[in-house]
């Protein structure tokens, strides 16, 4: 692992959010970025969340992740079965959950020693939680776990505007990385349910200062930085299947957007001249376990080790993509199903004939820029979630469009003074060549089997459950669980973010919205229950309220998956006997995500979009504004079960059918009132 330094271990308290209480002033920055906590005034430490609101400049510490009440976990785990398994399996679980409960059982000892484990942890729940989500996950990253984000369209008439907005984009992320690095960045703040909280900003951190090792049994979650070792100054351009460092800071001054275009265009007549004879970024295609054995092949020769070493350690990666033979998009025209090839070559590059081999997945920040004015990302999940990857992205594009950034640059010198970018080598071995043989056909097999739709839903936007008192989020889950519903006859498991940064380190929980109430709304709008038109509002109403309320539940730290998940795990590492409630099929089936969905809101017309997360599942990423939402729905094609084009279809008419019931209702209760 060399210089990296494995990220993913505890560390211990305090920590806050940007701030080491009683070392306020004299905080410098950390040549580890995140490792270390530095403030500044704009920073704003937290501590019980109600002060925080009441007195926003106090420097405390952010609460940390409470471990809920036992019995309201078990409890709401088992309300989460109501609705999606049988009875014959629900009383077999119930009687589980009785007996993991009892008092002095297995979940009361377990409970207490989470309870001293939490105790000693800035956030009991990450390690876990980040295994069992990514790192111990052996699907290949693209399209398995990484998401793409596509940009608004670019007009590029030649290379050369390519270039020029390249250089713009790589100005903009390190005028960002500016902040990052002094660790001042604005704090985000809860907007309802007790708004003016602070949140915590760690995921932001590292954007720029992690990537992921693939190994036989988990991967590692790293930070390129050490006391020992300079942080970065370069970023890795991949162009043609080939890998260039550029520097950006040389002799102690970030290069001009100016001297940036130079060196991006001798780039790309280096790529142009000397084409790669192997491509060695699909290796980072494939599934974890074999590219961790690949990889072990690959670097027993130093010159791939150390061309490896460049790729971990740079600030992030910038793809030069070849032309992918989009039909050519207008610039400014609203984002909708026309962008589904955008979407596809941001999530996994076209094919190996195309850009799939331009990539280095493993990277946590990859931005992707095609020759006709495409430009997106993909981004390695583990370190962050989508929330930070927007606000950096918004932080881009106004850079990108500021005034003071639209003018013309200036005219190239003819001889740029710069060391000329070097190509990494390669020194492969015929297995290597071989694996990438492998990784290759596996990659062609992946980006062929996926079902990418895109649905601009243009009919309301989050105004209209707004001006129905309902919770945006909440309507969008219930037309999700409707629609499924709909093509199914039934409800499945069901995945929705919900971010825990009130806490420190605050990652994600789950909100679980194939409740009983989103089943009886389905059932009556499909006719399966009978029901008046008034008796459906109640439901949709009802269902509603249901997952608004389990919805803040989660974000207020009451969540039952991690919890249970943490459960399992101390049970394992204290090396007991597992308790049947983590064998049950039932916990099986309720960790088996059909419908895996997650809101990424942005004021940009754009999106983000990732694949299903099982076999026969979807997919599901919504981007709401205010009059319109943008939907990327997602299946696999080998899956004779799924179809994203069915489900999007599905999903417009349960959106309209629901704003039809609304406004029905809307209108007989004016008229009632009348
Ligand atoms: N009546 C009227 N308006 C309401 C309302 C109601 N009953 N309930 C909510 N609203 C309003 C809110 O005030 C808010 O207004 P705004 O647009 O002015 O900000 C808006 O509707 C949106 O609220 P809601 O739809 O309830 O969603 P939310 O903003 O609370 O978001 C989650 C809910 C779960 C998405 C959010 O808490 C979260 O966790 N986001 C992160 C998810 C994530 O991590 N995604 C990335 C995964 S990679």
């Amino acid at each position: 692992m060399s210089s990296l330094v494995a990220i993913n271990q505890h560390r211990p308290m305090p920590v806050t959010n940007g701030v080491t209480p009683g070392n306020q002033r004299e905080a410098k920055k950390a040549p580890g970025g995140y490792m270390n906590h530095v403030t500044t005034d704009r920073y704003v430490a937290n501590g019980d969340l109600d002060d925080d609101i009441n007195n926003p400049i106090q420097l405390k510490p952010l609460p940390r992740l409470p471990v809920p009440p036992l019995h309201n976990t078990l409890a709401a785990y088992l309300q989460s079965l109501r609705a999606t398994v049988s009875r014959e399996q629900y009383a077999i679980t119930e009687s589980l959950v009785r007996e993991f409960g009892r008092p002095g059982g297995p979940g009361e000892y377990l409970q207490m020693k989470l309870l001293e484990y939490a105790e000693s942890q800035a956030n009991w729940s990450n390690r876990w939680w980040l295994d069992d989500m990514y790192l111990h996950n052996h699907v290949s990253l693209p399209l398995n776990s990484n998401p793409g984000m596509v940009f608004p369209k670019q007009h590029f008439k030649d290379e050369g505007q390519r270039l020029r907005f390249a250089a713009k984009l790589i100005s903009g992320i390190l005028d960002y990385k500016v902040i990052i690095d002094a660790r001042a960045l604005p704090v985000d703040r809860v907007r309802h349910h007790k708004p003016g909280q602070p949140l915590c900003m760690e995921q932001y951190y590292r954007l720029f200062s992690s990537y992921r090792v693939p190994g036989v049994v988990k991967d590692s979650l790293v930070s390129p930085s050490s006391s020992v070792m300079p942080e970065p100054e370069h970023i890795i351009v991949v162009c043609n299947n080939q890998f260039f460092v550029l520097d950006v800071i040389v002799n102690f001054k970030r290069l001009s957007e100016q001297d940036l275009l130079s060196q991006l265009k001798r780039i790309v007549d280096l790529a142009r001249e000397d084409p790669a004879p192997h491509t060695v970024g699909l290796l980072t295609t494939m599934g974890r376990v074999e590219w961790a054995t690949a990889r072990k092949k690959l670097i027993k020769a130093s010159t791939n080790r150390d061309s490896l070493d460049m790729i971990e350690r740079c600030i992030f990666v910038l793809c030069l993509d070849a032309n992918m033979g989009h039909p050519p998009a207008e610039v400014g025209k609203p984002m909708d199903a026309d962008d589904e090839p955008l979407a596809h070559q941001m999530l996994h590059g076209g094919g190996t004939s195309l850009n799939s081999g331009n990539r280095w997945f493993d990277k946590t920040m990859q931005f992707i820029i095609g020759d006709d004015g495409t430009c997106g990302l993909n981004y390695e999940h583990s370190p962050s979630e989508g929330v930070a990857v927007v606000q950096l992205v918004e932080h881009l594009l106004r850079y990108i469009d500021s005034e003071t950034h639209k003018r013309k640059l200036t005219r190239a010198q003819s001889i740029c003074e710069l060391p000329c970018p070097r190509v990494l080598r390669w020194k492969l071995s015929h297995e290597t060549i071989q694996d990438i043989e492998t990784a290759r056909g596996g990659m062609d097999r992946l980006v062929d089997d996926f079902d990418l739709k895109l649905l601009r839903y243009t009919k309301f936007g989050k105004g209209f459950p707004k001006s129905q008192n309902m919770s945006p989020d909440a309507f969008i889950q219930i037309a999700l669980q409707f629609t499924y519903f709909r093509i199914y006859g039934h409800l499945t498991s069901t995945y929705e973010s919900a971010s825990t940064r009130r806490f420190l380190e605050g990652r994600v929980d789950n909100i679980r919205a194939a409740t009983v109430e989103a089943l009886e709304f389905s059932r009556s709008m499909i006719g399966d229950r009978q029901a008046t038109e008034l008796e459906k509002m109640d439901l949709l109403r009802a269902a509603i309220q249901r997952q608004t309320d389990i919805c803040i539940t989660n974000i207020l730290g009451q969540g039952f998956d991690c919890h249970l998940l943490g459960l399992r795990e101390l049970s394992r590492e204290l090396g007991e006997p597992m308790p049947e409630i983590f064998t049950d099929e039932a916990y099986r089936m309720s960790n088996y995500f059909n419908l895996s969905t997650s809101q990424v809101l942005t004021k940009l017309d754009t999106f983000m979009c990732y694949g299903a997360v099982v076999p026969d599942g979807y997919g599901a990423a919504y981007n709401p504004h205010e009059d319109y939402i943008l939907f990327a729905i997602a299946s696999w094609k080998r899956c004779p079960t799924t179809s994203s084009e069915v489900f999007r279809d599905k999903l417009y008419k349960s959106l309209n059918d629901m704003h039809a019931l609304c406004t029905r209702m809307s209108l007989n209760n004016n008229h009632i009132v009348k």
